[in-house]
Parts: C-alpha cells; sequence; structure tokens
C-alpha cells in the first residue's frame, strides 16, 4: 500500500513539476555541475543603454544583422520541431537544452546540482527572471555577445550607446566550439556526438580558416546605418541548408565538389554503360557531414527504358550508422574527411536496343524517413534537399 502511495504522489509530482523539490530533502549527496555542457551562461542584466536582451531590441539599430541572423538555424534552436519532439523524449535530460537557449534568462528553472551526479536527478528551483520570449529566439545576439552585462565586441571602438567590451578572444571560434563539440556518453542508450571542433582542429584548415571566416563571410558596410562603413561579417550562419520549415528559407553552403564522368555517345548490344562521379570535401573544413550523426548524403542511379519503367537502380550513402539499443555505439563512419574524395561508379550491361536514361542524384538528408516518423514530424520538416540532378540520355544500337 504505501509503496502504491510513493508512486502516486511521484507521478503527480513530475507533472507539476514539484518532483526534484521533493527528493531534494530525502537525499543530501548533490552534486555540482561539472561537465560544460551542463552548465549555462550566468543570468545577465540588460547592458546599459539598451531596454532588453532580445534580438528584436539589438535589431531596430542592427537591422541587417538581424535580418540575416533570422534566416539562421540559430534563430530556430529552440522552435526547432525536432528539437522539440526529442525534448519531450524521457530519455533527454535537462542539460539538452544548454546549448539551443544557452543564457540562464532563456530557461524556466535553474539547476543547482545532481542527486547522486545522476544527470536525470536534477535539483531544480523556478528561476525568477525566466524571460519566454527570449526562450523563443534560441540562440539570439546576446547569447552570443552579451557577458557580465555588456556587450561583447570585436573592437571596441565604436560609438555605441550601449556599454561595450572589447574581446576578439571571446568572439573567436572556441565560442562556436564551446556548442559545435561535444562527446558524452549521457546514458547507456543516449550519446552525444559533436565533433565538428575535433575534425576542424585535426584538419588542413587549422591554421588557414576557421568557423568564421568559412561560416561568416567578411563585408564592408555599415553596422548601424548612417554611423560610416567598417569591417563586418554576414550573420546568415549558412550551413547545411536544409531549412527548418517548409515554409521558410535559409542560405546553404556547399562542401562538396561533384565531378560527373562523360557517357559514351553510343553503345551497341551487351556493352556495359559505365558512370563514374567523383565526389570530393572541396570546401568544408571539418568532415561532411558534420556534427549530428543522423545527417547523411544520399548518391542514387536509376536506368529507365523509353517506356520510362525502371530497370536497374543502386544506391550509396555518405554518413554514420549507430546501433542505440541495447547501448549507443557508432558501427561506421564513411563521412568525407576535407579533401578527401571518392568515386561512385554505376555500370550496367545493356543486352536491348533502345533509348535509356540515367538519372544521377545526390541528396543531403537532415535524418531519415523512419526517425521523422517516430518523432511525428509532419510534411512541413524538410527532410532533405538536392544537391545534383542530372538525366542523361543513352542510345543503345
Ligand atoms: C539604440 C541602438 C542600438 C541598439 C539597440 C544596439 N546597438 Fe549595438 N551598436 C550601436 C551603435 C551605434 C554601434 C556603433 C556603430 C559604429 O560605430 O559603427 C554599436 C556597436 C555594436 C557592436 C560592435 C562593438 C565593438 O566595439 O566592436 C556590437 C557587437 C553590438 N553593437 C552588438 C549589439 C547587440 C548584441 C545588441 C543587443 C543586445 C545591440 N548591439 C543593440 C547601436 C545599438
Ligand atoms: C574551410 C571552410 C570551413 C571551415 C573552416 C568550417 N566550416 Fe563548417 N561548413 C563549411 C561548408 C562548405 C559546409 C557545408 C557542408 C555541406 O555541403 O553540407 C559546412 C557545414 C557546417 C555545418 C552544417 C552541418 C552539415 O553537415 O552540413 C556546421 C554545423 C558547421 N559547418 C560548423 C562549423 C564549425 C563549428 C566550424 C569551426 C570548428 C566550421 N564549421 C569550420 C565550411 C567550413
Ligand atoms: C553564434 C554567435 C553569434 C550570434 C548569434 C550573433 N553574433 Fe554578432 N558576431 C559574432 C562574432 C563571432 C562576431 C565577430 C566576428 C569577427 O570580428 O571576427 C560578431 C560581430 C558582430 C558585430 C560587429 C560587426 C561585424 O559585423 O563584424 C555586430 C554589430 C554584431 N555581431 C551584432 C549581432 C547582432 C545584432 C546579432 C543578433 C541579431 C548577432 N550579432 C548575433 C557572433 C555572433
Ligand atoms: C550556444 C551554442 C552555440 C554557439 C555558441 C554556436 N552555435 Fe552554431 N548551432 C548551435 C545549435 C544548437 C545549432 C542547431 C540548431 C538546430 O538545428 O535546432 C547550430 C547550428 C549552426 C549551423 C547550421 C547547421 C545547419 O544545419 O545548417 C552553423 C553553420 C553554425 N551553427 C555555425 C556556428 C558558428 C560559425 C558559430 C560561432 C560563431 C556557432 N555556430 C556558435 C549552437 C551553437
Ligand atoms: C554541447 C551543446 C549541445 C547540447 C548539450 C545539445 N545539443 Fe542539440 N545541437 C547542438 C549543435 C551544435 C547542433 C547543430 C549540429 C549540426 O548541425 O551539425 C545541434 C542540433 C540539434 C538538433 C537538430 C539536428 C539536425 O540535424 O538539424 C536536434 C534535434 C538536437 N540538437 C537535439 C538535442 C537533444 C535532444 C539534446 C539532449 C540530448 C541536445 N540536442 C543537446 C548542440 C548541442
Amino acid at each position: 500500500m504505501k509503496g502504491v502511495f510513493f508512486k502516486i504522489l511521484l507521478l503527480l509530482a513530475v507533472g507539476t513539476g514539484v518532483y526534484f523539490i521533493f527528493f531534494h530533502s530525502k537525499y543530501e549527496n548533490i552534486q555540482p555541475l561539472t561537465n560544460s555542457w551542463e552548465k549555462v551562461v550566468p543570468l545577465q542584466e540588460v547592458p546599459d543603454g539598451l531596454n532588453s536582451l532580445s534580438a528584436k531590441e539589438c535589431g531596430a539599430c542592427h537591422q541587417q544583422h538581424y535580418e540575416e541572423w533570422k534566416f539562421s538555424t540559430h534563430s530556430h534552436a529552440w522552435t526547432d520541431p525536432q528539437f522539440q519532439a526529442e525534448l519531450k523524449k524521457e530519455s533527454s535530460p535537462f542539460m539538452c537544452i544548454n546549448c539551443h537557449i544557452p543564457l540562464q534568462n532563456q530557461q524556466e528553472f535553474i539547476v543547482e546540482g545532481l542527486i547522486d551526479g545522476d544527470i536525470y536527478q536534477p535539483v531544480i528551483k523556478a528561476n525568477p527572471h525566466f524571460d519566454r520570449e527570449l526562450q523563443q529566439e534560441g540562440i539570439n545576439c546576446a547569447s552570443c555577445h552579451v557577458r557580465n552585462n555588456a556587450v561583447i565586441g570585436p573592437t571596441g571602438t565604436t560609438k555605441a550607446p550601449h556599454k561595450t567590451i572589447k574581446d576578439p578572444d571571446f568572439l573567436s571560434e572556441s565560442l562556436c566550439i564551446s556548442c559545435h563539440n561535444a562527446v558524452a556518453e549521457v546514458s547507456p542508450t543516449l550519446a552525444c556526438s559533436f565533433e565538428t571542433g575535433d575534425e576542424w582542429k585535426e584538419g588542413p584548415y587549422a591554421n588557414d580558416k576557421n568557423c568564421i571566416s568559412c561560416h561568416m563571410e567578411e563585408v564592408e558596410r555599415e553596422i548601424v546605418p548612417g554611423f560610416g562603413n567598417r569591417k563586418s561579417h554576414y550573420h546568415y550562419f549558412a550551413g547545411s541548408g536544409i531549412p527548418k520549415f517548409d515554409s521558410l528559407e535559409t542560405k546553404a553552403m556547399s562542401g562538396l565538389g561533384i565531378y560527373p564522368s562523360e557517357l559514351k555517345e553510343a553503345y551497341s548490344q551487351g556493352d556495359s554503360i559505365l558512370f563514374k562521379l567523383k565526389i570530393k570535401n572541396e570546401f568544408a573544413g571539418h568532415k561532411v557531414p558534420t556534427g549530428d550523426p543522423e545527417r547523411f548524403y544520399l548518391i542514387s542511379y536509376t536506368l529507365k527504358n523509353d517506356l520510362d519503367t525502371i530497370i536497374y537502380s543502386t544506391e550509396d550513402r555518405i554518413g554514420e550508422h549507430w546501433e542505440w539499443y541495447p547501448t549507443v555505439k557508432k558501427i561506421a563512419d564513411n563521412n568525407l574527411l576535407p579533401n578527401e574524395e571518392r568515386y561512385f561508379n554505376f555500370s550496367y550491361l545493356v543486352n536491348k536496343k533502345g533509348d535509356y536514361k540515367l538519372a544521377v542524384e545526390v541528396t543531403k538528408h537532415r535524418l531519415n524517413k523512419e526517425a521523422a516518423e517516430y518523432n511525428k514530424l509532419t510534411n512541413h520538416y524538410p527532410l532533405s534537399i538536392p544537391v545534383f540532378d542530372e538525366e542523361y540520355l543513352i542510345r543503345v544500337k
């Protein structure tokens, strides 16, 4: 009877959020947060000269930065339907939100420690300064620019109406890497595996180009209208280019050089149709794909006859393979290293005269259909975009 009562209390408590407080008094072994991704950016006050920490506020003066940032995945890091779906899962611990809404001001609760060091048992209390509107903005201007209640800028030479601190070291690739690199086994069936920072450090660009020089292109312009041109950077944070909503455009970067081979003009019966596609990671400073282990590329060949019937098709994949049960494990990874090239070959022996069509397609995917269905993501969540699409006519005499 006591057991049943205990369980009911627990269930009720989970719904109302008092669960942790309930345990708080029972256990004394509360351990501090140790890993960087367990911690948030401490509560920030609005820097002198400003009225709020929101991107909209910054955008009132820095209009172009704001318009660009709105295109970026950063501005959707919270509203992202896939993120929201995953957050609801029991296997997703509290720390999931720390890189997606990094400021304490954006989080409903303050995490004070972990019972027995267990990531699934945070000790929390309500955050009196929680700002729900700020939360919607995901990784906003203040995430990267506000610390110690001041705006951090690269030069400190501007005549800004807000309190400004010059800190080019802070506004460097190490800021990006603080979120874009995390390797941890959170639980037996949950792993964080983002290694973009390490891939870059170990790659050929480490002394030449970094996250910022590639993803925040330099431009000479006014950063506030009327203040004169100066060195500036686009804030689109262009990346994979797979949008988060079907109604939304994003800026895309392409890492791959794709080189199709020539096809013979005419074939004879008994010949093999041979075709090669060379794919090279020519422009990315890290693997392609990088980051989320669910991303992949598909290279597909479809051969059709003159009745438009598919007579042969093959598919290759660039990406990682993971096993999630019973314990999480990376099984394979054939992502392309910087400058690595690979050939994808097609060969088919034709024994019938006629006209054929060979469709060659390369697509970039955020996640596969099964995972999308599992997360109940609708048709409004784009899963892939085309990056190469050609059809070749082949005559067999
Ligand atoms: C009321 C207008 C206004 C608002 C609001 C505003 N800024 Fe500024 N900011 C300026 C002006 C003006 C400059 C200096 C422009 C110049 O000299 O070219 C500036 C400069 C900057 C710089 C460069 C600093 C340096 O020294 O390198 C950064 C970064 C910056 N602002 C970020 C922000 C962020 C982030 C927000 C929102 C939290 C914000 N600003 C809100 C007007 C504003
Ligand atoms: C030499 C230029 C270059 C450098 C340096 C670089 N990137 Fe990229 N990055 C790219 C290109 C190009 C793509 C597009 C890849 C593609 O085709 O999907 C990309 C894609 C991405 C993506 C999207 C993931 C994907 O698979 O498409 C993320 C996230 C990213 N980069 C983060 C970073 C971070 C963080 C750093 C610094 C550690 C960095 N990049 C350094 C060029 C670069
Ligand atoms: C993901 C981090 C990040 C976010 C989000 C971000 N910025 Fe920046 N911003 C940077 C970095 C890094 C630089 C410095 C680049 C350099 O000088 O190498 C910068 C530079 C600036 C500058 C100086 C001029 C320039 O263009 O280089 C201004 C102004 C600025 N940002 C405003 C904003 C505003 C306004 C927002 C929100 C709409 C915003 N930033 C969002 C990282 C960010
Ligand atoms: C506070 C953590 C954080 C910081 C700091 C940060 N990022 Fe991100 N970034 C994210 C998250 C989270 C996403 C993905 C959001 C989503 O998909 O829901 C993302 C997405 C991206 C993408 C788009 C990936 C795609 O799918 O196309 C690029 C490119 C990128 N970041 C580059 C950068 C660069 C460059 C910097 C440094 C100037 C930086 N980021 C700093 C957390 C961060
Ligand atoms: C260390 C920082 C960090 C933490 C902690 C974190 N994320 Fe992310 N998350 C990122 C970055 C960076 C990206 C963008 C990766 C990329 O595009 O390469 C991202 C992207 C995503 C995406 C979009 C994937 C896509 O392909 O566009 C989802 C969904 C997501 N994260 C869910 C989660 C969940 C669930 C957790 C907790 C288990 C979590 N994140 C914890 C940094 C983090």
